[in-house]
This record gives structure tokens, sequence and C-alpha cells, in this order.
């Protein structure tokens, strides 16, 4: 079989060191089922910025529109502002490429202590905290229209206009119920803010009740996402799929992520379904200029992202190793960085998860 072809963007700040170390984890679980990856790495970012100008060539996306998939560490630098790089890189590429669902698993790993383990009752088990964000990411607030007026005096005033579609919400709904659909619980809450947004959060709620009608086995409804974000911390055993606009799931996501006890664990995916351009594979966390060039980052957001992307590709039988394999050293527990309470570093966990792949053969696990 001919491989798959894949970009990395390997980024800033602790991106590199992520996906350094991702990398051979892949690679491995690839072999053992006999699927070939071949990596290309584009230099981009915030030093390709400061040489050129430029977060990524003039040309960069058509560069990357002939790969299987891309693999993104993390975009952005302290003396970079934030709004050059992310709007230089991966707001463009997940646009371009129509990546239209951030899918965004948020799981307590079995082994690992929640944050709020203990405090207010709520069920903090991997059993019951175990949800799905499916994020709309191609509109809605990260349109990037508006501008600023009047800019320095007494009167200034920014606009920050978002744009939702009767087509880009029903998509993105259509995606989650149908995920919902396929898992055991069969329940989808919708993030949403209709009371104080009449318009574009009206209209999400219309169109989101008219795709749940194709979806009746399905038990849904909406949530105002400010009850929403104080449900995830008091009954995370109520959510399974949360569905939500590009802000909302934005702040979602890290909310769950924090809650199981660390960004550094949760994986996305840009995805776009049909496959008529690449989607991309990231970590959730950014480039944490803080504790970059020390070797302690955590690697396994990035390496479940790599897991989401072999399934993406097809290859649910290395996808499968390497989410067992990760679980398996979280469980352990000995191996761990220091966020999370343990002593290793980057490379380490990494390679604790490359060492248990061969032991991880088998069926995928339920997604
Ligand atoms: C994320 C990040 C990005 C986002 C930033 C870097 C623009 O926070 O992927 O969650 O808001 O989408
Ligand atoms: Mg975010």
């Amino acid at each position: 079989m001919s491989p798959h072809r894949i970009a990395v963007l390997a980024g800033d700040g602790i991106g590199p060191e992520v996906v350094e170390a991702a990398l051979p984890v892949l690679e491995a679980a690839a072999g053992l089922e006999g699927v070939d990856l071949d990596w290309v790495h584009f230099p981009w970012g915030c030093d390709h910025w400061q040489a050129t100008g430029r977060m990524m060539p003039e040309d960069g996306l058509d560069r990357l529109r002939p790969f299987d998939a891309i693999f993104l560490g993390a975009v952005g630098r302290p003396d970079v502002p934030d709004h050059v790089s992310v709007r230089g890189l991966i707001l463009p590429i997940r646009r371009a490429f129509d990546q239209y669902v951030n899918l965004r698993p948020m799981e307590l790993l079995p082994g690992l202590s929640p944050v709020l383990a203990g405090r207010g009752g709520a069920p903090f088990s991997p059993e019951s905290f175990r949800m799905v964000c499916v994020r709309e990411n191609s509109e809605g607030e990260y349109v990037g229209l508006g501008g600023r007026f009047d800019q320095g005096t007494r009167d200034e005033r920014a606009e920050q206009l978002s744009v939702f579609t009767r087509r880009g919400i029903e998509r993105v709904a259509r995606y989650a119920f149908r995920l919902a659909d396929g898992r055991p619980r069969r329940l989808l809450a919708s993030a949403t803010k209709s009371n104080a947004w009449q318009h574009a959060m009206v209209l999400w709620d219309e169109v989101v009740e008219e795709v749940a009608r194709d979806f009746p086995r399905v038990s849904w409804r909406p949530y105002h996402v400010d009850a929403l974000a104080a449900r995830m911390v008091s009954h995370p055993d109520s959510l399974d799929v949360i569905l939500a606009s590009n802000l909302f799931g934005d702040i979602l996501s890290d909310l769950g992520a924090a809650l199981t006890g660390s960004l550094g664990l949760a994986p996305g995916a840009n995805l776009n379904p049909e496959g008529t351009h690449p989607s991309m594979f990231e970590p959730i966390h950014g480039s944490a200029p803080d504790i970059a060039g020390q070797g302690i980052a955590n690697p396994i957001g990035t390496i479940w992202a790599g897991a989401l992307m072999l399934d993406h590709l097809g290859a649910q039988g290395a996808a499968g190793r390497v989410e067992r394999a990760l679980r398996a050293v979280v469980a352990d527990g000995t191996v761990l960085t220091p966020e999370l309470g343990g002593r290793a570093g980057t490379m380490e966990v990494a390679e604790a998860v490359r060492l248990r792949l061969a032991d991880a053969g088998g069926a995928p696990p339920p997604s």
C-alpha cells in the first residue's frame, strides 16, 4: 500500500518538543500494523514570520493541499501577537480546507485524579466523565470580520462580527448527532445562548432542532452555554456529545481538558469529514512558552491526536494500539510529566507509550 503522506507543522514553543516525541510512537504503531507513514516537515511558524514576515509562505496552503493529513504541534510566541500567529497559520488552514468539525474528546483517563475529585460530590470517574465536544470550526465567532475605528481616540470602537449560516450549522449538527447515535448513551447537549444572542443563536437552535428530527434515538437538549459549563463541573455524568459553536466549543473544550487533570492530555481533530481536503490533528494546548525548552511538556495530547489521525487515515489497528498504550501508561502512573505530579520528561513519557505498543493490539477501544 502506498504510504500516507503527512505534513508536519511542529510550530513554536513546546510544539516541536511534543511532535518530536510523538512521531516515533505513531511510526512504530503504524509499523506494527504494516502501515507506511511518510512525514514531510515544514518549518513554518513564528521563526518563519520573523525571517519573512509570514507565518507560512504565500503558497503554503497549496503546498499542504496534496497531503493526506496535517499534524500540528502548537503555534505562538510571546513576542509575536497571537492574532498574527494564529491568523497566519492555524485559522487559514482550518478555513481553506473546510475543516468544519473540531472533534475534541474530553475523558477522564483511568489512573488520574481529576482536579475536582472529592469537592462538591460530583461523580468524577472514568465512567462518568466521558464526553466529546463537536465544535463548529469554520464560521461563527471566528470569521474575522470587523474592524477598529477611531483608534487611539476616546471614541475608539471595535466591531467583531460573527456569521452563522444554516448550512454551516446543519452540517456540524448532523455530524454530532450521527456521532451521538453511534455511542452507547446516545445523548447530545447543544450549547446555545439564544436568551441573549437573538439572531445567531436562535438560528442555531432552530437548525439543531430540525437536524435532531432525523435522529429519533438520540436524546438531546439545548443548554445555555453558561449553564452547560456549570453542568460539566457539577453533573459530568449527564453529558456525552456536546455540540457547540466555534467560540463556545473552544472554551468548553479547555474546561473539559482542565477538569480531567491537564490541558496536556487532550487531543483535537480538525476534520473535513468528506475528505475533499486534508484534515489536521493537534493537541488542544498552546505553545506554552513558560515551559518551552525544558523537555517537560506532556506529549500525551499530541500522541492521542496522532491516534485520531491514524483512525481518520483508515489505520484503525494502529490507532487502537496508540490509544490503548497511552491509556496504559497513564493508568500505570509511574511515568508522568510534572503537571500530573510525575517526574518524567516529554521523551520518557513518549518512550513509555512506544514500549507498550506491541502489547496493545486488538480491536480499537470504544470511542
Ligand atoms: C484552540 C486554540 C485556537 C482556537 C487558537 C490558537 C486560535 O485555542 O485550538 O482551541 O481558539 O481555536
Ligand atoms: Mg482553545
